[in-house]
């Protein structure tokens, strides 16, 4: 790809205002974000699922603040211009609105993020207003908030219900007025995350298995490549199967090297034969 120029909140706003759908990918270590930047992504969310795709956990709750930088940085270093966001984890702005400025503070200022992402309802909108009025871009997310997942009852779809459907859509317009600039929808009905973005004045709408009406479209990237071993969620699409291939490659090496085809020549180094001669009478 080409030189591009840095995504800005700018960038995004004036794509969704010409309907053109945003893209955005979690990614967490450098080599993923360069291959990410060159295929020309316009955001990247560093998610608390790295927890799970990246340190094996079952969930996301037992990821620090010092996991999410190390990785922010690492994901910055292989995309700079990409809109890069960082996921609060699980008690980094839940306790009070000092606790969230401070942690919203170390993505910008440690990872050079370009804004941050927490989950939850209407009851999170002081701290989407704290973080805003601190200068920092907040995103929200609502739906299925895999930090309470238990309280949700599991990975599953919400707001089939009507009543539960204008409490989500409630809650977007409560996020939106506490600043929010954009919010994720998770596992959303189609129709509820239409009518949220046609409410949407001043902020993008984006959909994480909500459908095709949102301002734009997020997938874990694990799931695009068949990359996490444990399970594949419904609404993700199988770009490719990468995880496949990777453990055809790792059989073929262990069976290579059992039957000595691994190495051949162009897979070692050498020494000159007069130094060899020479290492020998010095051994000698
Ligand atoms: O941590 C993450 O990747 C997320 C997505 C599930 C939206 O928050």
């Amino acid at each position: 790809m080409t030189e591009r120029k840095k995504i800005t909140i700018t960038t995004l706003f004036n794509k969704a205002a010409k309907g053109e759908p945003i893209s955005w990918l979690t990614c967490y270590d450098y080599p993923t974000a360069y291959f990410q930047e060159q295929a020309g992504i316009d955001m990247i969310l560093v998610g608390d699922s790295l927890g799970m795709t990246m340190l094996g956990y079952d969930g996301t709750l037992p990821v620090t603040m010092n996991d999410m930088i190390r990785h922010t940085q690492a994901v910055r270093r292989g995309a700079p211009t990409a809109f890069l966001v960082g996921d609060m984890p699980y008690m980094s702005y839940q306790p009070s609105d000092e606790t969230a400025i401070r942690n919203a503070g170390r993505f910008m200022a440690e990872a050079t993020c370009d804004a941050i992402k927490l989950e939850g309802g209407g009851e999170m909108a002081n701290r989407i207003e704290a973080i805003r009025n601190a200068g920092i871009p907040a995103i929200g997310h609502l739906g299925l908030t895999p930090q309470s997942v238990a309280a949700l009852g599991g990975f599953r779809v919400q707001g089939k219900g009507a009543l539960q459907a204008k409490k989500i859509i409630d809650d977007a317009k409560t996020l939106e007025n506490a600043g929010a600039f954009a919010i994720l929808l998770e596992m959303v009905p189609d129709r509820v995350c239409k009518i949220i973005t046609e409410r949407a004045k001043d902020c993008l709408i984006l959909s994480l298995g909500s459908g095709p009406d949102a301002h734009g479209q997020l997938l874990i990237y694990h799931d695009m490549f068949g990359l996490y071993p444990k399970f594949k969620p419904k609404m993700a699409k199988v770009f490719g199967n990468a995880g496949e291939v990777i453990l055809d490659g790792l059989k073929d090496y262990v069976n290579e090297v059992g039957d000595k085809t691994f190495p051949q020549k162009e897979n070692w180094f050498t020494i000159k034969d007069d130094e060899y001669d020479e290492l020998l009478d010095l051994l000698d």
